[in-house]
């Protein structure tokens, strides 16, 4: 308020004030004044100023009315002052306490404003990948052998060397162990039992018997390791499916079945089959399984002449090993070799999915090279 206009500042008697009633139009100006000044304390700093002026213990201007007005006032006047005097302070604090609302509201939504997120700009596109070709070609895998009552099982990649090569009937100094030189783990010293990466998916045909009682008829995937040398077909982190089924009246037959169906659905009906003689010291009798050259159909001959680079020249082509379960293995998780028969196979992935695919380095597999991955999509 101006100090021409400050009227708070003088006693009533100087305002030539004498009567309750000259009171009403005194208050109702103040009254007018405080809702002016009001509408103007539009933000936090204004309002601080526009609160002390009014509220300010020293020099508001409800101090300056009980100082000048209501404690000199006469007896005859200071009744009606007190009353219009409670009137004002208390129109006068609760509309200070509504600004002041009213101010933090809108600076919320304000903020609020500022920080909305605009939906109709165009956003950032993260685009999606695809799965891997080998997680395609496991889960196709999986699906043929879902059709045909296998579940799957999956397991540890760190491994004892009691499941990976001892309860598959591969005791300490067994030739085949030269085969599946692994990395082991460093462990402290005094370690009950050293560990090693897995050489194969076979240890999970002992933790699946261990398990459980047959019948059981399981597929693994997963990851291997072995101590090989990388080129085209050999690397040191590949990937199998074990396969084992096991009852009380499983026959050669079911098992040649059940591999000739795998085969014929995941290259597609035109493939010949073929079993040969082969070893393995947890499958007894052992085989390899071969399906005739999917690159020159099984007659060794490219077609442009020559001999065919993929099967070189044989028509046919390596896939896997697999075998009836050697009885001796039963041993080893409480079955009575006697009461029960089955048969088990084990199947590199990688070359599975290069013969598939047409694909002649399994390197690229592990390069993860943008232009490869997305032949795959
Ligand atoms: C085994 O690993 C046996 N466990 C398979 C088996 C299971 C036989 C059950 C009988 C019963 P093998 O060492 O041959 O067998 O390996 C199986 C397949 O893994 C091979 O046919 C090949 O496709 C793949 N493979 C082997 N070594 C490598 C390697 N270094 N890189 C990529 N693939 C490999």
């Amino acid at each position: 308020m101006k100090a021409q206009e400050n009227k708070t500042g003088l006693p009533l008697v100087q305002l030539g004030v004498t009567r309750p009633e000259e009171l009403t139009a005194l208050f109702a100006d103040l009254r007018g004044r405080f809702d002016d000044d009001c509408a103007c304390a539009c933000d936090e700093s204004t309002w601080k100023v526009f609160r002390d002026r009014w509220l300010g213990r020293k020099s508001g201007v409800l101090t300056q009315i009980t100082d000048n007005w209501l404690k000199p006032a006469t007896p005859e006047l200071k009744r009606a002052v007190g009353a219009s005097l409670n009137e004002l302070r208390s129109h006068v604090e609760s509309q200070i306490e509504a600004r002041r609302a009213a101010i933090e509201s809108g600076a919320e939504e304000a903020a609020v404003a500022r920080e909305r997120v605009d939906l109709s700009l165009p956003g950032v596109i993260h685009p999606i990948g695809s799965h891997h070709l080998i997680c395609q070609v496991f889960q196709e895998i999986e699906d043929i052998f879902f059709s045909i009552g296998f579940s799957v099982v999956e397991g540890p990649e760190i491994e004892t060397p009691y499941y990976n090569f001892e309860a598959l009937n591969i005791p300490e100094f067994h030739p085949v162990r030269d085969d599946m030189d692994t990395f082991y783990i460093d462990l402290p010293k005094g370690a009950a039992t050293p560990l090693l990466l897995r050489t194969h998916t076979s240890p999970m045909q002992i933790r699946a018997m261990e398990k459980r009682k047959p019948p059981v008829r399981v597929i693994v995937p997963g990851k291997v390791y072995r101590r090989d040398n990388p080129d085209a077909t050999h690397s040191f982190m590949f990937h199998q499916v074990e396969g084992l089924a096991v009852d009380t009246d499983i026959t050669f037959c079911d098992f040649t079945g059940t591999i000739e169906y795998f085969v014929k659905q995941f290259f597609g009906a035109g493939v010949k089959t073929r079993f040969r003689p082969s070893y393995f010291p947890f499958t007894e009798p052992s085989v390899e399984f071969d399906v005739s050259c999917i690159f020159c159909g099984g007659s060794g001959t490219a077609a442009g002449g020559g001999a065919c680079s993929k099967c070189k020249g044989a028509g046919w082509i390596e896939l896997f090993g697999a075998g009836m379960v050697d009885p001796a293995v039963y041993g080893f998780v409480d079955y009575d070799p006697k009461k029960v028969s089955g048969f088990a196979f084990g199947m590199g992935i990688d070359r599975l999915a290069m013969l598939r695919y047409g694909i002649d380095d399994i390197q690229v597999f592990f390069q993860n090279d943008v232009r490869f991955l997305r032949q795959f999509p």
